[in-house]
């Protein structure tokens, strides 16, 4: 018989149902409470909210365990490249040669941008930050691609997702190569995704240009690493905005909006900020420490905690190795990764943090790795939103294609504000 939860809310008495997860989660199902007792649950920041059921990503934050399609992280980084990842997470299984042959081809078709929005890059502020150059790009092209954009339809669905997956490097790049006055470079096709990446980046027509082997593996751990990670701030803002039923491309323009922030995505950049302001202030690390722990100072350690994991983020595990092995075969003499061994050690060792469970996250090492390959800063969360990208995608289908059908997203409050009152006339105020 399935288990219930007993709730008692003054005289009336009633039973939740608690479903179990795959991984033996309990979880209470509340749908029927509203109706049943006329109250709502309140859950600031959904700390404790389970938004929806989902078979994309499992995340066991204490035990510091993060499975694609139930496929460990750490296996995928070793044995996978980013696009059979990106197949993994949007069909649900890993793909047959001929498969992944064929995801591959109708990416590569679409790289290439239309030549009108060429003028949109022109209109951008040289210091415009490449954030806010793609989400305004990815936004506009559901405005020169109108012909896939019903949400509904399994042919407008499968088009916008592999000009998504094809365009967003381009867009990138394209961004970045504005803000430093360098012309455009076409993608490629016959490159991988990640040499393809590389190339308009860094390549200019004047000279020839190949991709260091190293950079290119190592752009394609960390587009694994981050491609996923269940119902995060930017992947529910995804799934929000996307349950009204506007186009994908909107809804993932919603996405990079709010990966933005320095809580979330923007931490690998607000990282090395971070690290660059105490080696400048003279490597004096304890003072940063403990202005993270004064509660008083709104200051923080970017790139440690994390709401789910109260352990090692296994993410960080993998990217410190590679880390540590570019640092060595590159011959990058880096303070600021030394300083960052060493705010890991002190932070680790200091019972503020071993209390709260404060471990680094994906983002503490990610922006050095970005630096070794000559990524600018601004540039680190850009990476991040283009490993992200088949989440998204994966959670907006999944939510469509959901065999009981899609509600739109609509949270309720406990409203604290006045009471009724008279209206006070201009005059009289
Ligand atoms: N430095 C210092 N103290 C911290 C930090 C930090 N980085 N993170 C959390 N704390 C403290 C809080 O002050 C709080 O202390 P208190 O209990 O004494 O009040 C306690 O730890 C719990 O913190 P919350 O803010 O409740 O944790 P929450 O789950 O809401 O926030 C978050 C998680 C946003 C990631 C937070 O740890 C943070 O701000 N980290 C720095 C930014 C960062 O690295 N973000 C990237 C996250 S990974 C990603 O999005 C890809």
């Amino acid at each position: 018989m399935s288990e219930t939860a007993k709730l008692r809310i003054g005289d009336n008495e009633i039973d939740l149902p608690v479903l179990v997860g795959t991984e033996g989660n309990r979880v209470m199902d509340i749908t029927k409470l509203y109706a049943q007792t006329s109250c709502i649950t309140l859950d600031e920041g959904y700390a404790n909210t389970g938004s929806t059921t989902s078979q994309i990503t499992y995340v066991d934050g204490e035990k510091g365990i993060l499975r694609y399609r139930g496929y460990p992280i750490e296996e995928l980084a070793e044995r996978c490249d980013f696009t059979e990842t990106a197949y993994l997470l949007i069909h649900g299984e890993l793909p047959s040669a001929d498969e992944l042959e064929d995801f591959r081809r109708n990416v590569r078709l679409h790289t290439l941008l239309h030549e009108g929005m060429k003028t949109i890059f022109a209109g951008f502020p040289r210091d415009a930050h490449p954030m806010a150059i793609l989400s305004s790009v990815v936004g506009a092209l559901a405005i020169y691609y109108e012909d896939a954009l019903r949400p509904n339809d399994p042919d407008h669905q499968e088009l916008a997702i592999y000009r998504l997956l094809a365009k967003m490097p381009t867009i990138a790049a394209f961004g970045y190569k504005q803000s430093i006055g360098q012309p455009f470079i076409y993608p490629e096709n016959h490159l991988t995704y990640c040499q393809n990446f590389l190339q308009m980046m860094f390549a200019v027509p004047s000279d020839r240009y190949e991709a260091d082997p190293d950079f290119v593996d190592a752009l394609n751990l960390l587009l694994i690493l981050h491609a996923d990670h269940g119902q995060n701030c930017s992947t529910s803002t995804v799934r929000m905005v996307g349950s009204s039923t506007v186009n994908l491309y909107s809804a993932i323009s919603a996405g990079i909006c709010a990966l933005w922030g320095a809580l979330h995505g923007g931490a690998n950049e607000a990282c090395i900020n971070m690290l660059e302001k105490i080696n400048n202030d003279g490597a004096s690390i304890g003072k940063f420490v403990d202005r993270a722990k004064d509660p008083n100072d709104p200051f923080r350690l970017m790139g440690f905690g994390h709401r789910v994991y109260k352990n090692y983020d296994p993410r960080a595990k993998i990217i410190k190795g590679v880390c540590d092995r570019l640092l060595k075969k590159h011959s990058v003499a880096s303070p600021i990764f030394d300083l960052a061994r060493e705010l890991e050690e002190v932070a680790l060792s200091d019972p503020y943090f071993i209390d709260r469970k404060l471990y680094p996250n994906v983002d503490f090492y990610s922006g050095i790795i970005y630096r070794i390959m000559g990524i600018p800063k601004q540039m680190f969360t850009v990476l991040f939103a283009l490993g992200r990208l088949p989440g998204w995608i994966a959670h907006w289908r999944e939510m469509h294609d959901a065999p009981g059908g899609m509600r739109i997203h609509r949270p309720r409050q406990l409203y604290t504000g006045s009471s009724q009152r008279k209206f006070v006339p201009l005059i009289k105020r």
